[in-house]
């Protein structure tokens, strides 16, 4: 209360959504649009397509009228992108954008900027804060991997949409005595596989947390076989890798992590790109192997961006309300430099320097993990 300009004066946030899209960001955008306006007095500036928009002062109006008929909708009415401050692409150059975006926040006075993304946007709003900006985030991901916060905004639907997908993947199995593969969303962690896995009963659930072994994957579907049973569901989750993949991708983020000088980091970043482009297509080439390894036909269904798509659960819409008003919140008492995380009941402002940078994993603790074991699913190790 001692700032006098706060008390006095209409305090303006731009608001936007960066990182691949999800279901429940029209929710948050309204969830904190709806507070700040109505309950704060504040005026809010939507700007388009993530950070890009900021940097090229792209923006769209927000209003009690536009935030009107939102809350369903999937996808981000603001659009949204993968492009960092520090490293965008214009006019075919990558170029450091950060002073266009305080450029950008001092031309429309901001009192603050929400950025609303996963891990990637965390790093890109901590960068924001070191350059002077007043920044708040929320966490948003269907991969649920955001650091300091148990769920993110969009897992929920997203586990739904992939549990009633593999669902229906058991009848046409079973029909044809077949494996079939469903390869599930996740980047580098396993949290949607492993969820949706346990919630659709698939027989082996494969995750990048527990490198597997196909030989063991097979020898758990013949003993399905010889038990009578001669049809199986996988859940291989994007990320998954078998024992010695994983050794060689894990060498290539340290080698990462090791690395000294822009020269070398640009090289790290590209021998993972590669890889992971090499990856692509993984859950094909499994299948054939495992065709070979059981004598049973084995087909793959990638899941792919329908995880991503179309109408928020109503556990993703309350999350996104919830954490959105405390934004709002956030904004009125001037705590910035802040994630706005979602801890048991409650709902916690963290340090964006403990956020950014970290991944959360599944721990191979897990409960999860011990109910997949408990029920008889095989994890590939
Ligand atoms: O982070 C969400 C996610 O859908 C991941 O599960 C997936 O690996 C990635 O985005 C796909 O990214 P893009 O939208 O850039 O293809």
């Amino acid at each position: 209360m001692g700032d006098a300009r706060h008390v006095t004066s209409t305090k303006r946030v731009g608001i936007l959504t960066a990182g691949g899209d999800s279901p429940g960001l029209n929710a948050a955008i309204r969830g904190f649009g709806k507070a700040a306006i109505g309950k704060h007095g504040m005026r809010i500036l939507g700007f388009r397509d993530g950070f890009r928009g900021l940097a090229e002062d792209h923006r769209m109006r927000l209003d009690s009228a536009t935030l009107a008929g939102i809350l369903t909708v999937g996808g981000t009415i603001l659009g949204t992108s993968r492009d960092k401050p520090h490293r965008m692409r214009v006019d075919g150059q990558v170029v450091d954008m950060t002073d266009e975006i305080v450029r950008t926040y001092e031309r429309h006075d901001l009192d603050a900027v929400l950025c609303i993304g996963g891990g990637g946007t965390q790093k890109n709003a901590l960068r924001l804060v070191q350059a002077g900006l007043n920044v708040i985030t929320l966490p948003k991901t269907i991969d649920n991997d955001v650091a300091e916060t148990d769920a993110t905004i969009g897992f929920a639907t997203a586990l739904e949409i992939a549990t009633e997908a593999i669902d229906r993947l058991h009848s046409t199995a079973h029909s044809h005595h077949r494996i079939i593969i469903a390869e599930v969303m996740g980047h580098q962690a396993g949290w949607l596989a492993l969820g949706a896995g346990i919630a659709s009963g698939a027989d082996v659930v494969l995750i990048p947390e527990i490198p597997y072994d196909i030989g063991s994957v097979a020898r758990a579907i013949k003993k399905r076989t010889r038990q009578g049973t001669n049809f199986s569901i996988v859940a291989i989750a994007e990320g998954a890798r078998d024992q010695t993949g994983a050794r060689l991708y894990e060498g290539l983020i340290a080698r990462r992590v090791a690395a000294k000088g822009e020269k070398e980091k640009r090289s790290a970043d590209a021998e993972i790109e590669a890889a992971d482009d090499d990856h692509a297509g993984h859950a094909i080439r499994f299948a054939r192997q495992l065709e070979t390894l059981t004598g049973l036909e084995s087909r793959v269904t990638i899941l792919g961006y329908v995880q991503r798509g179309g109408t928020p659960s109503p556990i993703d819409r309350l999350l996104a309300a919830r954490l959105g008003n405390a934004a709002a919140d956030l904004v009125a008492e001037d705590r910035f430099g802040v994630m706005v995380a979602s801890v048991g009941e409650d709902i916690r402002a963290v340090p964006l320097e403990k956020v950014a940078g970290q991944r959360k994993t599944v721990p191979v603790d897990h409960p999860w993990i011990d109910t997949a074991r408990n029920v008889g699913t095989c994890l590939g190790d």
